[in-house]
């Protein structure tokens, strides 16, 4: 019987979810106080009104579809300011779609991909809709060859003054931009060979030309695909994804029907931000993993609890 997970990313000292609920979050990057929207977030708030309103900004939707919105400040930040994690430095940024460009929860991750990497001589790891870049320069830091693939100039940008800022300049990173579905049929004839595929789908997007990307429908095909970019000694593949109306099973149900030939371990669940305020987990992510070796992505390993 399958089993969903639940993965905490290990403490950060410079990120903190200090509290959710009635549709917000209230979070901490570095030394300012975030409130951003956050649908899972239907129960209500631990802390007063009053600690919400406290809050450095406050993100604001405007009406319509596309989720975009104002930032309220209630004390100046800097159009840029610097965060650290794990020997990585980054940049976050209040962007117009609530985004800071940094998904703290993608980092339960880290100790699995590096675990996997290890046991390899420069790996080839392949990073789809990889935005600004953190997982890219985690595998880059220890010891991997990336190709690290987005459809936006801004965030490819952004990936590489996040190398910089981390000191990783040096490192065998490729930041590339164009359409995943495209890249990955172009590898495939030119026989390119990745050990580890990780992948980041939002639900909808456009590649660089406007091609249209949407994760309900075209999520089976492009994992069928990754998995001829394989090597003859694969590592891995994981895919996370912020779809609130796909299950996590669902995912690695889409990996289990494109792995048929290959042996290894499949697992799923949810990534989870635990609250300082009260330790409630608020569901951030699923995600779907499959191993090859001997290092299933398991439960036991990050449980939340
Ligand atoms: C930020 S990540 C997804 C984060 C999170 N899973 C979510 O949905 O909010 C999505 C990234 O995929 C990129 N993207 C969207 N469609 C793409 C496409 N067709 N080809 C390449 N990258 C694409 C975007 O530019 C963006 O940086």
């Amino acid at each position: 019987m399958a089993q969903l997970n639940l993965l905490a990313p290990p403490p950060w000292q410079e990120y903190e979810l200090i509290d959710s609920g009635n549709g917000a979050k209230l979070e901490r990057f570095g030394q300012y106080t975030l409130v951003r929207p956050e649908t899972q977030a239907i129960w209500s708030p631990n802390l007063s009104e009053r600690e919400w309103q406290r809050a450095d900004a406050i993100f604001e939707k405007l009406r319509g579809e596309d989720g975009a919105g104002l930032w309220h400040q209630r004390r100046p930040i800097p159009e840029q300011w610097l965060l650290h994690h794990d020997n990585l430095a980054f940049w976050a940024r209040l962007t117009p779609y609530r985004h800071t460009g940094v998904f703290p929860e993608h980092s339960a991750h880290w100790d699995w991909m590096r675990g996997q990497l290890a046991s390899r001589r420069q790996p080839r790891v392949l990073v789809l809709f990889g935005y600004t870049g953190l997982s890219s320069l985690e595998a880059a830091r220890v010891g991997a060859q990336v190709v690290h693939v987005d459809a936006s100039k801004p965030a490819l940008r952004w990936a590489q003054e996040n190398q910089q800022a981390s000191e990783l300049s040096e490192r065998p990173l490729r930041w590339l931009l164009d359409d995943v579905g495209k890249f990955v049929a172009r590898e495939i004839r030119r026989g390119r060979r990745y050990d580890l595929i990780l992948m980041d789908p939002p639900i909808f997007g456009r590649g660089p030309n406007g091609e249209l990307w949407r994760l309900q429908e075209q999520l089976p095909g492009l994992v069928r695909e990754c998995v001829k970019l394989l090597s003859d000694t694969p590592l891995g593949i994981l895919i996370s994804a912020y779809a609130t109306n796909i299950s996590a099973l669902t995912l690695q149900n889409v990996l289990d029907a494109a792995l048929t030939h290959l042996q290894g371990t499949t697992s799923a669940g949810e990534l989870v931000l635990r609250e300082s305020a009260s330790n409630r987990l608020l569901p951030a992510a699923i995600y779907a993993c499959w191993s090859s070796g001997g290092h299933p992505h398991q439960a036991q390993q990050h449980a939340a609890r």
